[in-house]
């Protein structure tokens, strides 16, 4: 059996900066990585970003960068905020790395050599933003993108395809016999439901763009790249030396890909299917988790609603924000981001249970044994608490190999209400008036015990708070005190408690900078559009050469306007009210061009002349200096 444990995060487009979304798969990733290495199992963890395809190529454009530039740029911001939130990943590997180019290139030549690759033309549907093919049954509204909803483009051009077709059984097969390939269950069940409906094979390099990974050089032909999923999937091997130095890949199968939702076909229908056919063996468990609203709405850039991970640690501290992405949701479901929500887990699941235990702990070591700590009687007197906690803490490991972190928070939690509670029923206040102060001792020490005990295994999701109060209780947090509290079921060595600042602070209000958009913002939003969107509109300087009324309206001027074509463009406009067509004629105006011919009181409109209106009137929009009629206005 490999003892060896490898978790990856997917790898992250460069077109985006990092948001809560990313930071939950990086933060789940890390726990779970911190809980292997706990156990004292050897770990390797994997984060990096995703930098090739035409989304970042456009991306790029848009910015006038290039692609690379841009890339470096985005991807530095992903690696700055996982050193700065202390992510424990052993490599952060870039699709744009030498290394992992050899490793891509590699695994192609291999599965072509195995005849696993057939050169054609692909002819179909491509949605650049999600970087995926569809066919035409697949779309909304014959144009649009099934999963994103954006617009899809025809792609017509020469392609390479992988025989995606022929693994369709040994996929089915595989589903079968290894039960949580796929987590969770319903998820695995939508998985095999598509892959039974039959599999199509894949194209794999593109050629209508060049922002990407060249073909291996044997094939010598070097109009195609690989075709983004291609390249992103093969990082998982190639950052443990696929292709280049193997030394690392003992790591070899992945222990979890842990994904989202929305890439999981990828993740286990393709990836297999490719790492079937380099002959290597199959991930133990790709983990696919849902999707994060905020205040139960998608996030999106154009609603300014996108919940940033940096920010929320700086309001709140890091630590809380990651025990309450991994105790709010259910592994899986999605998740509402608020801060009302947020601010409740702190104060009350922190505070109220966690920080209290830790401060009557110390105020109670302080009162009646000057700081002491002394385990020695608590078998005596409370043998079958700390056995009803040892019962909880058998199984409680179980919930996070499933990646149930919510529920393993819940048990511990459990763990920390016998330790509150059994300080306000066994009252060693009361134990010291009676005189009987080894078992006051040893209430305390049963509460501190319970304390360290829980401490420990939700070290993983709250590194730094669990090395606070093992630092209080004078115990190291390291695999020798798991061996000894959790797996040998020993209590803590005698030692001396140093008290602490209250850990949780109460909050008792919203403290990001940014406020959650109020209705009002959120409309303003919704109305922007983008760039290309503007500038689908041709705006061009003309000037007005005749100017008439027209009989049966008192708003309408009929206008003729030359914009620099072969005849003036007959244009009516609302005008007349606040112009006289004398005194109108050799104006300068900006004319909408490109807009469909309309009919208006019997008389053709080809155009748009721009106007400003306020409660005063119209007025026409004229270049401050005379410009030459056809000009553009930008
Ligand atoms: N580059 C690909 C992955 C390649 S892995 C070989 C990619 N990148 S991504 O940056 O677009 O998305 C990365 C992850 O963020 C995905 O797992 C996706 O599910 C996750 N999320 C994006 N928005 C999210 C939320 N609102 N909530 C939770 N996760 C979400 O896809």
């Amino acid at each position: 059996m490999n003892k060896k444990i490898y978790i990856t995060t997917p790898i992250y487009y460069v077109n985006d900066v990092p948001h809560i979304g990313h930071a939950y798969t990086t933060i789940i990733a890390d726990s779970l990585a911190r809980f292997y290495r706990l156990k004292g199992r050897d770990t390797f963890f994997l984060t990096g970003t995703d930098e090739h395809g035409q989304k970042i190529e456009q991306a790029a454009t848009a910015r006038g960068k290039s692609a690379k530039e841009y890339a470096d740029e985005v991807s530095a911001k992903f690696k700055a905020l996982w050193d700065d939130f202390d992510i424990s990943y052993d490599c952060f590997i870039r699709t744009t790395d030498e290394n992992h180019k050899i490793g891509a290139q590699k695994a192609f030549e291999t599965m072509f050599k195995n005849g696993d690759i057939y050169k054609g033309e692909y002819e179909g549907h491509y949605c650049v933003s999600c970087e995926t093919f569809f066919t035409d049954s697949q779309l909304i509204n014959n144009e649009y993108c099934p999963d994103c909803g954006k617009i899809t483009t025809l792609v017509k051009e020469e392609s390479y395809f992988f025989r995606l077709s022929a693994y369709q059984d040994k996929l089915l097969q595989w589903y079968q016999e290894a039960d949580d390939c796929v987590m969770p269950k319903a998820k695995k069940n939508e998985v095999i439901n598509f892959v039974k409906q039959g599999l199509r094979d894949l194209s794999i390099t593109r050629a209508s763009f060049d922002w990407g990974i060249k073909l291996p050089p044997f094939l010598g032909d070097s109009k195609h790249v690989l075709y983004v999923w291609l390249d992103a999937l093969v990082n998982y091997i190639s950052a443990l030396g696929y292709g280049t130095d193997e030394k690392n890949f003992s790591y070899w199968p992945a222990s979890f890909h842990l994904v989202g939702k929305d890439i999981l076909r990828f993740h286990s229908v393709y990836w297999p299917a490719f790492l079937m056919s380099l002959n290597l063996p199959l991930p133990k468990h790709i983990a696919a988790h849902g999707w994060w609203t905020r205040n139960g709405e998608k996030m999106s850039k154009s609603k300014g609603n996108v919940v940033n991970p940096r920010e929320v640690a700086e309001a709140y501290g890091l630590e809380n924000f990651r025990y309450f992405l991994l105790r709010e949701v259910p592994f899986g479901q999605d998740g509402d981001f608020s801060q009302k929500a947020l601010i409740d887990r702190i104060n009350s699941d922190l505070g109220n249970e966690l920080g209290n235990l830790l401060n009557r702990i110390i105020g109670m070591s302080g009162k009646y044994s000057n700081y002491e700590l002394d385990s020695s009687f608590v078998l005596k007197f409370y043998e079958k608490d700390i056995k009803a906690v040892d019962a909880i803490l058998d199984n409680v490991e179980s919930y996070m190999c499933e990646l149930q972190t919510n529920k393993y928070l819940e048990e511990l939690w459990k763990v920390l209400t016998i330790a509150n509670q059994s300080i306000a029923i066994y009252e060693p206040w009361v134990k010291i008036k009676e005189g009987k102060k080894e078992e006051a001792g040893a209430i305390v020490a049963l509460a501190a015990n319970l304390l360290a005990k829980a401490s420990i295994l939700f070290s993983p999701i709250m590194p730094k708070t669990a090395q606070t109060i093992a630092n209080s209780l004078g115990f190291k947090l390291d695999t020798k005190s798991y061996e000894k509290l959790i797996i040998n079921k020993e209590l803590l060595d005698k030692t001396v408690i140093t008290p602490t600042a209250p850990l949780f602070p109460r909050i008792e209000k919203e403290l990001m900078n940014t406020p959650e958009p109020t209705t009002q913002e959120k409309e303003i939003k919704k109305e922007l559009i983008s760039a290309d969107k503007f500038f689908a509109s041709k705006i061009q300087v003309g000037v007005i050469v005749k100017a008439e009324t027209i009989e049966k309206s008192d708003r309408l001027l009929k206008l003729l306007v030359d914009i620099g074509e072969e005849k003036p463009r007959q244009i009516l406009s609302a005008i007349r009210a606040y112009y006289d067509v004398e005194s109108i004629e050799g104006t300068q105006v900006c004319v909408v061009a490109n807009l469909k011919p309309v009919k208006i009181m019997g008389f053709e409109s080809y155009g748009m002349v721009l106007t400003a209106e306020d409660k005063n009137g119209i007025a026409l929009i004229s270049p401050q200096n005379a410009k030459s009629p056809g000009s553009t206005v930008k």
